[in-house]
Parts: structure tokens; C-alpha cells; sequence
């Protein structure tokens, strides 16, 4: 066997038998399998039961037309590569075949060399795919290694190995948390763990655009489907084709349009604002919510059965002041990331600074620490008084003496002290002014 695809199955979608034998006599011997089918509905059912990485496909068929069939092939998700073949063809037809996804183009009559160049053709471009896909995959998971996750405590290690074990199967993932905990980061690298690592990852909030603009910002629109609908749009379903569709604050979803998101991820379709068509999606969908889904139900304001539909996996992401321990590897974390892109120098916490960051409750969570960082690296220094200011804005409210309070004044005075007193040294190493400085020791009464 001179030259062939030892591993490649080969579907032929034509009417005329002789054609079909033609190309199975041609290609049979150079690859695994040569399919045949004599119309496109056949060609579709033998599409069910068998892999195919090669359509040959003949325009002119009986029922279906070849150029139709392609189209709803790519709109369906099929990724393997497609010859089309015609008797009679113009530059529009030819034109048309390539936008709609074929990979080659030949004219009837066409003989043995012609049609082996174009296989080969082919069958470059899908291993280069291929090749692509790979390599996009092992930078997509040495990237995500331990999903991204910072954190060693038994909270942290859970949702790691939760993330590891559900990436791959497409089963829709509901992620609850409190705001900053990681629901987003998480969703990513469920998307980068998973085969469709190389289609699209597309976030929507639910929260951000009207309720009347949300339908069409979801499932797109006809044209003339509403006032200023001047021409038709594609959904973000669409643009999640063959991807993931992360759908942010899904609490925040108007409860007529939970309906019609439940219909789409039962039915698999979706149908565009004022479109009698209906458009098939293969997208997975990851939700989330800082809210507790279940409350809002009991509450009425969100579906049951759509909830139930989203939680077919339940994640919770544990707030930060559940694990604690991991503020260390964060603060670590955060500074090496963020130290190179600020042109900042790495912060060296002291064992006392790092209390102070232990001693605090964290209502904003993984983000909050995060900013903190950010701030302190660009400031030089750990800004303390701004978590002191935080904290006692929000202890205010209860009124409770503050922990805080005191870690403050031992850290202030122990900056004191390694300057000698001197007042203007300390308050650049606190990151604070003179003048603040100034009020904090006639506060304690300190000299
Ligand atoms: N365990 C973690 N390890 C490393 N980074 C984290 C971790 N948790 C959160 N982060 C980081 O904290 C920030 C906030 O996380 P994210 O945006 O995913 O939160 P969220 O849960 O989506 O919040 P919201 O509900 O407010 O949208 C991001 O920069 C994220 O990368
Ligand atoms: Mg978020």
C-alpha cells in the first residue's frame, strides 16, 4: 500500500452507485472503513452508530441536498472534515460550500490523483486539529494544574478533587458560594478540564441586562422579531456552541425566562426571539449563585424544576473564613502573580502582619484578600489601616469591641519601636499618613 490513513473511516454520500463504488474501490484500500450512502438522510442515520473523521459528498442528492445537510452537520457540532462533490457547480455553489464548512471542493468528473490530494489534504488539517487541540489541552490543564485552586486545607483539597472528578462529564454544575469565593475560577478550569477545553468559554451574567433584553441576549433574535430588531442575532447560546455557557447570578433570571432556559436544556434546542426556528445547542452549562438556591425556591422566586435541572452537580465553595489556613499559600500566591505585572517588589509579611490577616473575617472572601494584596504591593507595604478601617466600618453595626483593634495598636507600636519613635518612618512603613498616625496615638494616648 503505496500511501494511505490506516486509522481513518470515510463516509460517501452519493446517489449514483457508481460513483460510490468508484471512491470505495479508490479509498477503501488506504484507510479503515469506506461508508456508503446513497442520500444524506442515510448518511445522517449511519452518522448515529459510527464514527466518521471523512464525509465525500455529492450536492445533488435526492431529499436533502448535500450543501443543506453539511450546514446542519456544523450546526450540529460534527467537526470531521467534508469533500463536496458536484457535476454542476459555479463559483457562488463552491463559495457557499466552503463558508458553510467544507474543506474541499471537486468537480465531477475528477480522477484518482485528484481525489487522493484532496483526502490528504484533509487529512493534514484534522491532525493538525488534532495536534492543536492536544496542545492546547496540556497548556489548558498545566495552567489549571490543581484547577487553579490555591489552598491546602480539607475544604480546598474537596473542591479540587470535586473539580478533577466532574470536568469531563457534561453534566450541568450549579456552583453556590458567597461573593469572591471562587465560583468563577472554578468554572473555568471545570471548562479547561473538559473536552470542550478548546471550544468556547462563554460567561453571561444574569443580572446585567434587562429582563425584556435577557431572551435575546440568550437564544438571539429574528430580524424584525422587536422594535430596533433590525436584523437577526445570534444568542449567547449560539457563540457557546461546542463550549460551556456560564451562566453568572442565575437567581437573578426573570422566572418567565427560567421557563424557556428550562425548555432549552431539556430539549436540547433553542428558538430565537420571533423565529420559527428552532436551532440545536450542544452546550454545557455551568450556573451560579451567591444566593441559596433552594431559599429562593421555597420563596417562589425561582424555578423548582429548573433547580433541579441546574443542580444535577452542587458545588459549594467554602467561605474564606471556614479555611483559614490556606491565607499563607494565598498571600503567596497572590504576591508572585501579581508582584511581576505591578512592577512591584514581593511583600515580606512579619508573623504579626500575617496574624492581623488571620485575626480578620473576610466578608469579601478570596477577592477581598486578593485586592488587599494588590493594594499593599503597590503601596509597598501591607496595608493594615485599611483593613482596620474595613473591619471596624462593619463591627460598627454589632458593636463589638474589635480584636483587630488591639492587633493594631501592638503592630503599630512594634513599627514604632524599630524606628526609634521617629514618626514619619513609621507612618511609610504603616502605608499610612503622619496625620492618621498622629490621630491613632492620641487615641491610645501614646506619645
Ligand atoms: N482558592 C483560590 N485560589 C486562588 N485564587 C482564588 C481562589 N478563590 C478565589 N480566587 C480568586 O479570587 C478572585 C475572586 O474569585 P471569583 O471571581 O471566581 O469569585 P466569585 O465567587 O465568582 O465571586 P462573585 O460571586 O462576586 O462573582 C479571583 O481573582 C479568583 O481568581
Ligand atoms: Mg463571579
Amino acid at each position: 500500500m503505496a500511501e494511505g490513513w490506516p486509522y481513518w473511516s470515510i463516509l460517501v454520500v452519493d446517489d449514483e452507485p457508481g460513483m460510490r463504488n468508484f471512491l470505495v474501490k479508490t479509498l477503501g484500500p488506504r484507510c479503515q472503513t469506506v461508508h456508503e450512502a446513497g442520500s444524506a438522510e442515510d448518511g445522517a442515520a449511519l452518522l448515529r452508530d459510527h464514527h466518521v473523521d471523512l464525509i465525500i459528498l455529492d450536492i445533488a442528492l435526492p431529499g436533502m441536498n448535500g450543501l443543506a445537510w453539511l450546514k446542519d452537520l456544523r450546526e450540529h457540532g460534527y467537526t470531521g472534515q467534508v469533500i463536496l462533490i458536484t457535476a454542476f457547480a459555479d463559483l457562488d455553489t463552491a463559495i457557499e460550500a466552503l463558508r458553510a464548512g467544507a474543506s474541499d471542493f471537486i468537480l465531477k468528473p475528477f480522477r484518482v490523483p485528484q481525489i487522493l490530494n484532496a483526502v490528504r489534504r484533509c487529512y493534514e488539517s484534522a491532525r493538525l486539529a488534532r495536534e492543536n487541540f492536544v496542545l492546547r489541552h496540556t497548556l489548558a490543564r498545566s495552567q489549571f494544574a490543581d484547577n487553579g485552586l490555591v489552598g491546602r486545607s480539607a475544604q480546598i483539597a474537596e473542591l479540587s478533587a470535586s473539580v478533577r472528578r466532574v470536568a469531563p462529564v457534561n453534566s450541568t454544575v450549579l456552583l453556590q458560594g458567597e461573593s469572591g469565593t471562587g465560583k468563577e475560577l472554578v468554572a473555568r478550569a471545570l471548562h479547561a478540564l473538559s473536552p470542550r477545553a478548546q471550544g468556547p468559554f462563554v460567561p453571561v451574567n444574569c443580572a446585567s441586562v434587562s429582563p425584556e433584553q435577557m431572551e435575546s441576549e440568550l437564544f438571539g433574535h429574528a430580524k424584525g422579531a422587536f422594535a430596533g430588531a433590525t436584523r437577526a442575532r445570534d444568542g449567547l447560546f449560539y457563540y457557546a456552541q461546542g463550549g460551556t455557557l456560564f451562566l453568572d447570578e442565575v437567581a437573578e433570571l426573570p422566572l418567565a425566562l427560567q421557563a424557556t432556559l428550562l425548555r432549552a436544556l431539556e430539549d436540547l434546542q433553542i428558538r430565537p426571539v420571533g423565529s420559527q426556528q428552532l436551532v440545536p445547542v450542544n452546550v454545557r452549562i455551568i450556573a451560579a449563585t451567591n444566593r441559596d438556591l433552594q431559599q429562593e425556591v421555597a420563596e417562589g422566586r425561582f424555578r423548582k424544576d429548573l433547580y433541579y435541572r441546574l443542580q444535577v452537580v452542587e458545588l459549594t465553595l467554602p467561605p474564606l473564613r471556614e479555611h483559614k489556613e490556606d491565607i499563607p499559600d494565598l498571600v503567596q500566591h497572590f504576591t508572585s502573580q501579581l508582584a511581576p505585572v505591578l512592577g512591584a517588589l514581593p511583600l515580606q509579611l512579619t508573623a504579626a502582619e500575617m496574624d492581623y490577616l488571620t485575626q480578620y473575617d473576610w466578608p469579601g472572601n478570596v477577592r477581598e484578600l486578593r485586592n488587599l494584596i494588590e493594594r499593599s504591593l503597590i503601596l509597598g507595604t501591607l496595608n493594615v489601616s485599611a483593613l482596620y478601617a474595613m473591619d471596624k466600618k462593619r463591627r460598627a453595626a454589632s458593636a463589638q469591641p474589635t480584636d483587630l483593634h488591639t492587633l493594631e495598636k501592638q503592630h503599630i507600636l512594634a513599627v514604632l519601636d524599630s524606628v526609634q519613635g521617629d514618626k514619619t518612618q513609621a507612618a511609610q512603613l504603616l502605608g499610612i499618613s503622619r496625620r492618621t498616625l498622629e490621630r491613632r496615638c492620641a487615641e491610645w494616648a501614646l506619645p
